[in-house]
């Protein structure tokens, strides 16, 4: 079983690539919606909650587990390897840092929340693998809210995209990395706002080939497939957009 978390919905984009390459993977997620957003907490706070969100996920019987957060990646890597020394963590920075630095030489823009860019992670695990590269980074703290919203094009989400891409657009950046694991579900419109010529890097797929890498007994076919989602908030909304983004209906578990 494989465990997964995030503040709330963003962590079904990496959910949804595990399933379209595993479509019989087993796996349990956690979306901690009575508690989001962490984008805009204190690290103290993103660790406490990280460790209980991934307690949640090892009790039910996760061997591995995907922080399928930014924020989380960002502040409490550390945390929670420290908390659960025999839990394989596979965190979502280094896979877009990697993806990004493959299709760029000059200029990167970053985006994400304000704990994930105040953090710095990207500007730092960026230039360890190429240190001549510029990185923009840029906060866009309403697109989270919007997002669990289900506004993915609406007008005031177009607005958001123009006010925070504006100055990356205009510095010619040669790829953008979603550092958020909410902002695939405005890909379209942030690829449109960005043009043809950005590459616009969603890590999901990376991050799934990194946990298969590091534990792939987790990803053989079992006899009885085992595929659970659960908010920490129940609402009919949020079960009905998973299985909408999901595109299969998968079991909806009680916290
Ligand atoms: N989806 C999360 C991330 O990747 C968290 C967003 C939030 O809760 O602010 O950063």
């Amino acid at each position: 079983m494989i465990g997964l978390f995030d503040s709330g919905i963003g962590g079904l984009t990496v959910v949804r690539a595990l399933l379209q390459k595993y479509p019989n993977v087993n796996f349990i997620y956690l979306g901690d919606t009575a508690r989001f957003p962490y984008g805009n907490k204190s690290k103290e706070t993103v660790e406490r909650y990280a460790v209980e969100d991934a307690k949640f996920v090892i009790d039910k019987g996760a061997k591995m587990v995907i922080v399928a957060c930014n924020t989380a990646s960002s502040l409490a890597m550390e945390k929670l390897r420290k908390t659960y020394p025999g839990i394989p963590f596979v965190g979502v920075i280094e896979p877009a840092a990697k993806m990004a630095v493959q299709v760029s030489n000059k200029s990167i823009g970053v985006i994400g929340t304000r704990a994930t860019v105040g953090s710095g992670i990207y500007d730092t695990v960026i230039h360890s693998l190429k240190p001549q590269i510029k990185v923009q980074q840029k906060a866009c703290p309403l697109f989270v809210p919007l997002v669990e919203e289900g506004m993915f094009s609406d007008q005031i989400t177009k607005i958001m995209v123009r006010r925070y891409l504006t100055s990356l657009r205009q510095a010619n950046v040669e790829s953008l990395v979603l550092g958020c694991t909410h902002y695939p579900f405005l890909q379209p419109l942030l690829q449109r706002f960005m043009g043809n010529k950005v590459n616009v890097i969603n890590s999901a797929e990376a991050v799934v080939q990194e946990a298969n890498d590091l534990y792939p007994d987790l990803f053989l076919e079992t006899p009885d497939i085992h595929q659970k989602i659960a908010f920490t908030d129940t609402s009919a909304y949020n079960d009905d957009l998973a299985m909408r983004w999901l595109g299969k209906r998968v079991e909806i578990i009680s916290v």
